[in-house]
This record gives structure tokens, sequence and C-alpha cells, in this order.
């Protein structure tokens, strides 16, 4: 694994006093987690959000976005962290300070043991109701094998017999604002991010690293495509994050 990261790299989380790591759903793709825009894989390559992402759509037909956001849970039941989402625990350990960002609906970050997780798009995991808002305790867990256009009623709130909807951020709805507070305080403060697979174009999480590299930062991106850095302070390294975080601990913090 030796040389796989720059020196400067390595120096930049080796040194890090506050490290922030932001992530979207290219760290989960090796985990079997389909991300959204590349080419024949991506969800939205293959699935229209008109359809499935909006407020719009769950009033049109419920039925078909709960069916769709339930065949999406299954595909993280069933999935396992990889070795990006390890090595991040691994470096929490190291640094005297780590935080968490995530785009992701999923709970592999937390499955694989990294505490306090910030979800800018919220979770699959907590559904709630369209109409109250109330948290919605019945949550199934061991998900039958479902295809993803099997339509599903949703289930109904205990209070007010509303529909339950995905606890995730919709196309046309504000994100969490305690989440987004938390977040860009951590960017303004931090004084490394790495943003680890992700497109960057969905705002405002997009602005997370940007903020970061105004305020001093260095940002690290972790991508399997090369992203375009616009000075120094800003790196980016291609290839697989299952890869190269495990070489990134590796280097920064040698255990033999
Ligand atoms: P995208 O699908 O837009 O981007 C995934 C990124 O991960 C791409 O840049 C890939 O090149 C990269 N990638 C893929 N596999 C990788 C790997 N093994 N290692 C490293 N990088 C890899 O996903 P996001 O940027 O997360 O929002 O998308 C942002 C938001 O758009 C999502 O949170 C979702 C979506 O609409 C909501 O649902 C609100």
């Amino acid at each position: 694994m030796k040389g796989l990261i720059p020196d400067q790299i390595t120096k930049e989380v080796q040194y890090s006093c506050h490290l922030v790591v932001f992530t979207g759903a290219g760290v989960s793709a090796e985990s079997g987690i389909p991300t959204f825009r590349e080419a024949q894989t991506g969800l939205w390559e293959r699935f229209d959000p008109e359809e499935l992402a909006s407020p719009a759509a769950f009033r049109r037909d419920p039925a078909l976005v709960w069916g769709w956001y339930e065949w999406r849970r299954m595909q993280v039941q069933k999935a396992r962290p990889n070795p990006a989402h390890l090595a991040i625990v691994e470096l929490a350990q190291r640094v005297p300070k780590l935080t968490v960002i995530t785009q992701n609906v999923d709970d592999l970050h937390e499955r694989a043991g990294s505490a306090e997780v910030i979800h800018l798009h919220g979770s699959l995991h907590e559904p709630r109701c369209f109409a109250c808002g109330r948290a919605y305790a019945g949550v199934v867990t061991d998900l039958k094998d479902q295809p993803s256009s099997e339509r599903l009623e949703p289930p109904r709130c205990a209070r007010c017999n509303g529909r339950v909807r995905p606890g995730v951020v919709w196309f046309g709805e504000y994100l969490p604002q305690q989440a987004m507070r938390s977040a860009l305080d951590a960017a303004r403060h931090c004084d490394c991010l790495l943003s680890i697979g992700t497109s960057g174009v969905v705002m405002p999480a997009a602005r997370i690293p940007e903020v970061a590299l105004e305020n001093g930062a260095a940002v690290v991106h972790v991508n399997v495509q090369p992203v375009e850095v616009s000075g120094p302070g800003e790196y980016s390294l291609v290839g697989r994050a299952g890869e190269l975080l495990p070489a990134l601990l590796q280097q920064a913090f040698p255990t033999s």
C-alpha cells in the first residue's frame, strides 16, 4: 500500500486536529448500494426522480413511492459496511476530533461504528407521518425480497391516520435545520475535510467542502473520477474509497 497516497495529503490527515469526513453515495457503492448519477447503474439513470422523490410524487402515488423506498431500505438492510466505512471509524480514534457528515440515507456509517453521524438528507430508517410529522415506530425489520417496482401501501400514523412517508429529504424540501447548522459549523472550524464519493452537484450539501476550503482547511476529494481542484490546499485522489481510505489510514497512522 505504501506510496498510494501523496505525502502532502498524508500529512494533512496526520496533523489534523479536527477532521471532517463528508460522504456521498460513492462511499457505499462498494457495499452494493447504487449511486445516483453514474451512467447505467445510477438510480437517477434508471428511475425518474419526479415520479419518486418529491412531496408531489408521494401525493400522486403514495404506494409507488413507498414501495420504491422500501426496496431501497431492503438493499441497505442486506448490505454491510465496507473498508471505507471501517477506515473512517479507525481515523476517528487517531485524530483529536472527527465529524462525519453524510448525504447518504443508509446507516452504514453507524453500523461500521461511527458515532453521531450528521445526516443531511435524512434516513431511510426514520419514517414519519406525511400529515402530522410524528415519527413512525412500526418499522418492519425483516423486509421481504421485493422488486423495485412493487407498489406498497404506506402504513398509517397511529395518531392522525395520515400516510407514513420515508424519512428522507425530497427534491423541493429543506434540509433538516439542525443537521445543516452542525455541518456548516464543522466545515467552518475543521482543518482538513475528506470529501468522499460525491458528485458535489446537489445544493446546499455541496457547499460543505467549499465552506471548509474558504475557511482555510485542506480539502481532499476521494473519487473514482478525477475532481477538478481550484488551487493549493485542495487535492484529488482518484480511486475506490474502499482502497484509498484504508491506504490513507495506514500511511498517516502506520500500525507496523
Ligand atoms: P452521486 O451518484 O451524484 O455521485 C456519486 C459519486 O461517487 C460519483 O462522483 C462517483 O464517481 C463516485 N463513486 C462511485 N463509486 C465510488 C467508489 N467506490 N469510491 C469513490 N467514489 C465513488 O451521489 P451523491 O453525490 O451522493 O439526494 O448525490 C447527492 C444527492 O443526490 C444524494 O444524497 C441524493 C441524490 O439526489 C437526495 O436523495 C436528497
